[in-house]
């Protein structure tokens, strides 16, 4: 039987915006919280904030320039991109597309997809699953978000959770034994009302009333969406490794999303993961959504922290809800 061949992370990269907003400077904005609650409760102490002017796209095109760079791809060796993001620059076109303008890419295939901190896995599922039917291949992932848009920064409950970022990688085959061991994806819509931004779609449009009643920005049952990140990650992690026919003990890094550090210290405590082993940045940036694991994976891999082969874990869920999970030997 000729040997399946994998799906490789040719190369990653990511954006930060410069200006920090710490949670100093959210109890200034007269936020009723405290540093303290925001540290306990989440484990996050700052996050990241694109100027004004600055898009998604640009946050996205700085990312794959240097995953593109570090890849060593030419722009015109891509034939697919793929944007996770749920802060698209507009409903229409597609991010993605305006990405490929902006890096010069011409005639390929580019789609954003909608499973907001998922939003990375999903991508890589569907360049997993183009690059090893032979359709594809070299294909750009970006999870990018620009939540300081729509979080309303006057709900105490939402507004310290999140930041702005991105992050990219290029896929490509592999010709060893390196690349993605398996991936899986899940969505339970009877969650949906969970977490959403309501008005700005064909539901709820945006009047005066509405964007005064801060409709038009994320809001949240949290407790819920707590509840379903540890169940289903701590679930589609074990798929991951169990599809790979591998056991926990041969995993070298967790990189979770980073949502709430108490939802990652549950799953990797279920999971029995030495805490050295569970990779995280949620300190300095907060909830990136989409962009969260890129982010943490190219700056422990920029570090020399996640070394090639490695054997990465790699779990997500957030709004839909939708979740899932990926394990790749770098
Ligand atoms: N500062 C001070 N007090 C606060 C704050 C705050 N920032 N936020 C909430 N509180 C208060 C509440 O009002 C409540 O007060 P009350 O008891 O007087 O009513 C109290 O703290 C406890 O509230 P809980 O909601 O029970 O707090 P919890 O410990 O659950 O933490 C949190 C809230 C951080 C939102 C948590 O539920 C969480 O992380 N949920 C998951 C978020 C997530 O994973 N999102 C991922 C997807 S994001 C995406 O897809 C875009």
């Amino acid at each position: 039987m000729a040997i399946q061949p994998k799906t490789r992370f040719l190369g990653t990269g990511h954006f930060l915006p410069d200006q920090i907003r710490t949670n100093l400077d959210i109890e200034r904005l007269g936020v009723e919280t405290t540093d303290q609650w925001i540290r306990e409760r989440t484990g996050i102490r700052e996050r990241r904030i694109a100027p004004d002017g600055m898009l998604t796209s640009d946050m996205a095109v700085a990312a794959a320039k240097r995953a593109l760079e570090a890849a060593d791809t030419k722009v015109s060796e891509l034939d697919m991109i793929v944007v996770g993001t749920i802060t698209p620059d507009m409903p229409m076109p597609a991010t993605a597309a305006i990405v490929q303008r902006k890096l010069g890419a011409v005639d390929i295939p580019c789609f954003d997809l909608s499973a907001a901190c998922a939003g990375f896995i999903f991508g890589l599922s569907i360049a997993d699953a183009f690059i090893r039917s032979g359709l594809k291949k070299r294909v750009l992932v970006v999870g990018v978000e620009l939540l300081s848009r729509v979080v309303n920064w006057s709900d105490r409950t939402t507004c310290v959770l999140f930041g702005d970022g991105a992050g990219a990688a290029v896929l490509g085959p592999s010709d060893d034994d390196r690349g993605i061991l398996s991936t899986n994806t899940h969505t339970d819509g009877s969650l949906a009302e969970s977490l959403m931004i309501q008005a700005g779609g064909s539901f709820m449009a945006v009047t005066p009333e509405v964007h005064l009643a801060k409709k038009d920005k994320i809001s949240m049952r949290g407790q819920d969406i707590f509840r379903a990140a540890v169940k289903n990650l701590y679930s589609a992690s074990q798929a991951a490794v169990d599809a790979a026919q591998m056991k926990n003990d041969q995993v070298d890094w967790v990189v979770p999303h980073q949502a709430n550090l108490r939802i990652i210290d549950q799953v990797t405590d279920r999971a029995k993961y030495p805490k050295e082993k569970v990779l995280s940045n949620i300190e300095m940036v907060g909830n990136t959504s989409s962009a969260s694991i890129p982010i943490l994976l190219d700056q422990s891999l920029r570090s020399g922290k996640i070394k090639p082969r490695d054997v990465v874990l790699m779990c997500a869920l957030g709004a839909g809800v939708s979740w899932g999970a990926a394990l790749v030997r770098m």
